[in-house]
């Protein structure tokens, strides 16, 4: 039995926080949604709409996130208890635990079916296929009731197997490895793509301004997967920031973290669309970019055996580094709230994820005819969590520090290791306190049909 005295784990350096925090923010939504969506509303329009949002909705939500779990040394749940004690405040961190399992089952089967392809990769088997087989390659794993669950089941166990192992030695150590891997491969990825015959169309998808496709759509997406990219909104920051130390500079930190995720995002459409494009591709939606669309690059570029490698490689790290955040959320609230052991903790949080996500993998195959609200499981899932439940959460934690923290506490905090005061502070005090919480209620409004743009 964990004693709730015991010397909290704590990462151990700086560079080990921001390494931590920036593998949450980066994952699949970096690699296969950001791209798109950017190409698709319009370029470096969209993208600076999104860095508007991420400005002054990501950054403060941010920042608001690790000031509670630092402050409380508290899970998501139990740091409302700590530091509003006998209110219901303490209901957001139940959200968050709930979108953290949501999110993790359904993010576990597409980061399984990631491994698979590394696996195909290496068998070179997308050589000498025709697009529709490329296609039904995909749709028929994704179909199967055993293999997708099989890869799934690895990599939830793969993270489950640096959860439980803790803080520092586990989740930390883990993220300082992987992260620098990610960006050289990254990086090496982007150089092969823009040096492609034909490179410049994808570059243009990408980044020339069209404010013609900039539609109230694209906008709601910007700030939506503001939310998803920067692991806002359901208390991973909240149970990270309860492992930063006191000497921590959390603004910087938080400066770092979404510079690095912005980075990120970008070098992930530059290594992909000028490789769709130099080939005469149509770029598709979602995990079709990554799964047929790629694949069918990859068997006629030189090179692109490794490429493919590589790519899946890098996907999966991207996933996991992410994957162990989601788990650690649920892990810390079972671990303090009950008194669990992280061992114990870790083990029924992943038995119990792990059966939410089997329906999701089903849900492609054998459980399709089951639908709610017109949704497969594997939809509902990421629809409610992602559209729902994190802009819900982020909303009420920009309250929560606006309205009940307050200014001095705010001040206080960031004051340990750091400095936010005078016109930065009431800057972040009036973001917090108003334009997050105004422009998240638009988009929920917006997304469930009470008003629209
Ligand atoms: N930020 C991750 C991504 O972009 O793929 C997804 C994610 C991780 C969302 C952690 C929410 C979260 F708490």
């Amino acid at each position: 039995m964990a004693d709730k005295n015991q010397k909290r784990d704590k990462f151990g350096s700086t560079f080990g926080v921001i390494a931590a925090a920036a593998g949450s923010a980066v994952g699949l939504g970096n690699i296969w949604k950001f791209p798109y969506i950017a190409g698709v509303y319009g370029g470096a329009a969209f993208l600076f709409v999104y860095l508007a949002f991420i400005v002054a909705i990501g950054l403060p939500v941010m920042l608001s996130e690790l000031i509670i779990g630092r402050k409380s040394q508290r899970n998501a749940f139990g740091a409302f208890k700590v530091l509003a004690p006998g209110t219901p405040w303490k209901y957001i961190g139940i959200l968050g635990v709930g979108a953290a399992f949501l999110i993790l089952s359904f993010y576990g089967v597409v980061a399984g079916w990631s491994v698979h392809y590394i696996i195909v990769s290496i068998q070179d088997g997308f050589a000498s296929k025709s697009p529709e087989q490329i296609n039904s390659l995909f749709s028929t794993f994704i179909e199967s009731p055993v293999q997708p669950v099989i890869y799934q089941l690895i990599f939830m166990l793969a993270t489950a197997a640096i959860v439980i192992v803790g803080i520092k030695k586990g989740i930390e150590k883990f993220n300082k490895i992987l992260m620098p891997l990610l960006v050289l491969i990254l990086i090496g990825l982007a150089i092969k793509s823009v040096t492609l015959d034909g490179a410049m169309a994808g570059l243009e998808f990408l980044f020339k301004p069209d404010f013609s496709k900039l539609t109230g759509d694209g906008i709601l997406s910007a700030l939506g997967h503001a939310f998803f990219t920067l692991s806002l909104g359901m208390g991973t920051l909240i149970t990270y920031g309860s492992y930063i130390g006191k000497d921590n500079n959390l603004v910087k930190t938080v400066i770092n973290v979404t510079v690095a995720d912005t980075v990120i995002a970008i070098l992930a459409g530059i290594a992909i669309f000028p490789a769709v494009f130099a080939f005469g591709i149509a770029p598709a939606e979602g995990p079709g970019l990554i799964f047929i669309t790629l694949p069918n690059v990859f068997h006629q570029m030189p090179g692109g055996f490794l490429f493919s490698i590589l790519f899946f490689i890098l996907l999966t790290v991207a996933a996991l580094t992410s994957s162990i955040s989601i788990l650690e959320v649920v892990v810390a609230y079972f671990k303090e709230e009950f008194n669990m052991g992280r061992r114990g903790a870790t083990v029924l949080a992943t038995v119990l994820i792990s059966m939410l996500g089997i329906m999701c993998s089903l849900s492609m195959g054998v459980l399709s005819p089951v639908t709610l609200f017109g949704l497969s499981f594997f939809d509902l899932m990421d629809w409610v969590s992602a559209n729902i439940m994190l802009p819900v959460g982020g909303l009420f934690i920009a309250l929560f520090i606006g309205w009940f923290f307050g200014r001095k506490k705010v001040e206080a905090e960031v004051a340990k290791g750091g400095n936010l005061s005078g016109i930065f502070l009431s800057s972040f005090m009036f973001l917090v306190k108003f334009v997050a919480p105004i422009a998240i209620a638009i988009v929920l409004l917006n997304k469930i049909g009470l008003l629209n743009f």
